[in-house]
């Protein structure tokens, strides 16, 4: 091939290369369709955080501007005994979050699951006293919140303690301190970061009863005068759960209490309901018509995923008065706890990107809206 020819074709693919990364660069992603109304968040792990999936890290740059901590913020990761923190992954994490210019969730600080095992308990086992559980909540608290003082602008400060019926999760916070735990920890969150936003996250807050008993815990913090500013409404849904209208009233409800909203877990499962919560310990036996999909979903189950996604979307849009951050529980499909959950073996399709790290068709119609 003469030199000509060859400095054509070389030229050829050099510029066909330039423009299709600039295009790709100038292509909008999630956070530009939603700049001025809300946040687009992805919670992440540890090994998104370490740099382990570089595709990964390009599709929270080009559609996210927020993050938050999957797992190693929780108490039994941070916290693992009672004298001893493991601050190196929420570092880790923390500074991915600064050096990629996101927004920083910090989850949770007081939660039922994944709770170190000392926490409320003494070296017998046995719940320990109000006094004993008031102090260890304090310095757990104040030790995290203080270290990301000024570098986490919110915090999932409780995280479900209210069950659907409304009545109270009878958690071990539950039983040592009664409702008390609840204002205790919001209170010394911000004692220790005066200027970070507070929230209350649970899942199924469509259901009337949570979402009764969640207004009545966010009047009760403000009438004694302290900091919560929002409600984490974690939207682990199905195809059929939640009623979207019954989603808009606690929108409505919690709207009319004065916090501001953020969806703080979102995921959609494409396969039969089993469980409409999100409590990993509720588990069943495998059974192969509850795996229905292994290799891929099937068209019209594909399109009726992305249609109610869309129903989602549209309602927070509508909503973004009050909704201030829609965070998806996980980037590409095979990064969600819903696989293998409620039933280990299982394969699930529930979020906007799918195992090739392709946006779903409801992501490309909004951007391309
Ligand atoms: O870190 C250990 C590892 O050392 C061990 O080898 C491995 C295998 O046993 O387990 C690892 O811990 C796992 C942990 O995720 C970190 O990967 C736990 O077993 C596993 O149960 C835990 O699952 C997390 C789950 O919370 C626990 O409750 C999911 O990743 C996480 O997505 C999920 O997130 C929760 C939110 O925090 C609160 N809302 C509900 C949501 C879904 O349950």
């Amino acid at each position: 091939m003469n030199i000509k020819t060859t400095t054509f074709i070389f030229s050829t693919l050099l510029l066909s290369a330039f423009l299709s990364s600039s295009c790709n660069a100038q292509e909008k992603g999630l956070k530009d369709v939603a700049q001025g109304k809300f946040l687009i968040g992805a919670a992440v792990n540890v090994n998104q955080v370490k740099g382990k999936d570089p595709k990964c890290i390009e599709l929270l740059d080009k559609h996210f501007n927020s993050i938050v901590a999957e797992n190693c913020m929780k108490s039994e990761e941070i916290h693992p005994q009672e004298n001893v923190y493991n601050f190196t992954e929420a570092d880790e994490f923390v500074n991915f979050g600064k050096k990629h210019n996101m927004t920083i969730i910090g989850h949770c600080l007081v939660w039922h699951s994944q709770l170190a095992k000392w926490f409320c308990v003494d070296k017998d086992g046995k719940n320990v006293s109000a006094d004993v559980l008031k102090k260890r909540l304090k310095d757990h608290i104040t030790t995290i919140v203080t270290r990301y003082k000024g570098q986490i602008k919110g915090w999932d400060v409780v995280n479900e303690a209210i069950e659907s019926d409304g009545s109270w999760r009878n958690s071990k916070f539950y039983q040592i301190l009664g409702e008390e735990f609840i204002p205790l920890a919001f209170q010394y969150a911000h004692e220790a970061d005066p200027d970070a936003e507070l929230y209350y996250n649970d899942y199924g807050m469509s259901d009337k009863g949570r979402r009764d008993s969640v207004v009545k815990l966010v009047k009760m913090l403000k009438d004694r005068g302290l900091r919560i500013d929002g409600v984490g409404m974690q939207c682990h849904v199905g195809l059929d759960y939640p009623e979207i209208t019954e989603f808009q009233k606690s929108v409505d409800a919690f709207k009319a209490a004065g916090v501001k909203i953020m969806i703080t877990e979102m995921d959609m499962s494409a396969l039969p309901t089993i469980n409409r919560g999100a409590n990993v310990a509720d588990k069943v036996e495998f059974e192969k018509k509850l795996n229905p999909y292994p290799n891929g979903l099937p068209e019209d189950v594909s399109a009726q995923w992305n249609n109610r996604m869309t129903e989602f979307f549209n309602l927070f849009f509508k909503n973004a008065d009050v909704i201030t951050r829609v965070t998806a529980w996980g980037v590409i499909d095979s990064d969600s706890w819903k696989n293998n959950w409620p039933m280990r073996g299982r394969v699930d399709y529930p979020l906007w990107f799918d195992r090739n790290y392709e946006p779903k068709p409801f992501v490309k119609d909004l951007i391309n809206k």
